[in-house]
């Protein structure tokens, strides 16, 4: 009887409402045949893989000791991340050392970055290697950031030979110089170094920090959707992520300073209430549909140990300024990004659970939306894919990546390995 080992992948997201965790399990990677490993690392085969990966639970905790992209009390927000984990953990009933942390939007920062190395010393002209392509890759990165700078993700959009032609893979082919044209996510170094710190010292090793949204991709959209041209809208507590997915890579980023916390302050401001009362009846009561801006019952409000009424349409009017607000934001970002090619908009986040808000987006920007659905199997039924696809993701990157490195450093191809380098040794030398 064949025994099938399995493999345990976390995802940390620490946002700043929440502290969201996720946990996966794979079917052991080191047991699949070579090809389907491949594929895995490519995104080839995606749905294949999709259905190696199980969801076995997800949690949200509010978060303390962090506001604003920033940690404000290391231990508050390291005992936060410590019981999050652990509670999620026993619940799943598995051990993990490791997580894989998601750092978000108001933290990030997308640029794009450019290079170009000589790629002759004396001959007139040179094949391009994998390595060439790795040094006009850093080459772009070292250009174009800054000391306190930490980049998340590399992304090579197209490369150049010669300042003229464009390849997406230009290995074996001749050239005299090689060009880059990159995306660079990266985030505030020491900001980063000081969550990593929290989640050591809440007991945890991070073998590596992503983008939340840019990870949120890997379980929101699928292979397709994301080699033919999606739009994904992540809609926070503070700021709205855009971003365009093509070639299975990020095409473009875009940040909206807006999201569903703006939405319950209105409803607070308008109505006399506090905060968390607001929020409580935006969740349960609120609408951005004109059809319910109408409505004339009322709901019984508790406050201060009295019930106070409030009438429907006056919950959804009170937000109906900052939606406005919002949807014109959201109209000039699209405007000055190339999405020719996305016929939808996927959106997760959990401010895209407020009623209506989603067939508003559609309507605005003349472009069909919805909700994201999850992409991979999940052991306790039903998700909420808005507001967990992020861990999710985080955690099937760390599957990738882990996939990734078991393919460098297979020691069982060192033959065909050593010739590759030579070959390249030569090309570069002669
Ligand atoms: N059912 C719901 N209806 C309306 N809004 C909701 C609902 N559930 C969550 N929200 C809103 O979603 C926002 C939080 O979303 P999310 O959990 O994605 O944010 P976060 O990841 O903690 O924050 P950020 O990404 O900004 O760091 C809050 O503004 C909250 O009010
Ligand atoms: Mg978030």
């Amino acid at each position: 009887m064949a025994i099938v080992r399995e493999k345990y992948y976390c995802g940390l997201d620490v946002g700043n409402k929440e502290i969201k965790v996720g946990i996966v399990k794979v079917k052991d990677s080191s047991w699949w045949p070579k090809a389907r490993l491949s594929q895995a690392v490519l995104g080839l085969g995606e749905s294949v893989l999709d259905r190696e990966i199980e969801l076995l639970g997800s949690d949200g905790h509010k978060t303390l000791g962090f506001s604003n992209g920033a940690v404000s009390d290391l231990g508050e927000l390291a005992d936060g991340i410590h019981a999050s984990v652990q509670t999620l953990l026993r619940k799943v009933k598995v051990k993990l050392k490791e997580v894989y942390l998601g750092v978000g939007c108001d933290l990030v920062e997308v640029r794009e970055a450019d290079a170009v190395i000589p790629l002759v010393d004396r001959s007139a002209n040179k094949i391009i290697t994998h390595r060439d392509m790795k040094k006009v890759v850093d080459q772009a990165r070292a250009l174009n950031i800054q000391i306190d700078e930490e980049v998340l993700h590399d992304l090579p959009q197209y490369y150049t030979i010669d300042g003229a032609n464009r390849a997406m893979d230009p290995s074996g082919l001749y050239g005299r110089k090689l060009g880059v044209h990159s995306l660079i996510i990266l985030a505030n170094a020491n900001r980063v170094r000081n969550i990593v710190r929290a989640v050591h010292q809440a007991g945890y090793d991070v073998p590596h920090v992503f983008f939340n949204s840019y990870a949120a991709g890997e379980i929101a959209l699928n292979a397709s959707e994301r080699a033919q041209g999606r739009i994904m809208m992540d809609i926070g507590s503070q700021v709205t992520d855009l971003l365009i997915f093509k070639d299975d890579t990020l095409k473009g980023f875009k940040k909206i300073p807006m999201g569903g916390d703006h939405f319950t302050q209105s409803i607070a401001q308008q109505l006399n209430l506090s905060f968390d009362l607001a929020e409580e009846i935006k969740k349960s009561h609120a609408s951005t549909l004109s059809t319910d801006r109408t409505h004339d019952e009322e709901i019984l409000v508790k406050k201060e140990s009295a019930y106070r009424p409030v009438r429907h349409k006056d919950i959804c009017s009170s937000m109906e300024p900052q939606v406005q607000r919002f949807l014109e934001y959201v109209r000039e970002a699209l405007a000055g990004m190339e999405t020719l090619d996305c016929p939808d908009i996927i959106m997760i986040g959990g401010g895209a659970l407020l009623t209506g808000l989603i067939e508003r987006i559609g309507q605005a920007v003349n472009r069909p939306a919805r909700l994201a659905s999850m992409n991979i199997h999940c052991a306790t039924g039903a998700m909420n894919t808005a507001v967990f696809s992020a861990v999710v993701g985080l955690a099937k990157k760390g599957f990738k990546q882990g996939v990734r490195y078991a393919i460098r450093s297979s020691s069982d191809n060192w033959t065909k390995n050593i010739s590759n380098r030579l070959q390249e040794l030569y090309y570069e030398y002669f």
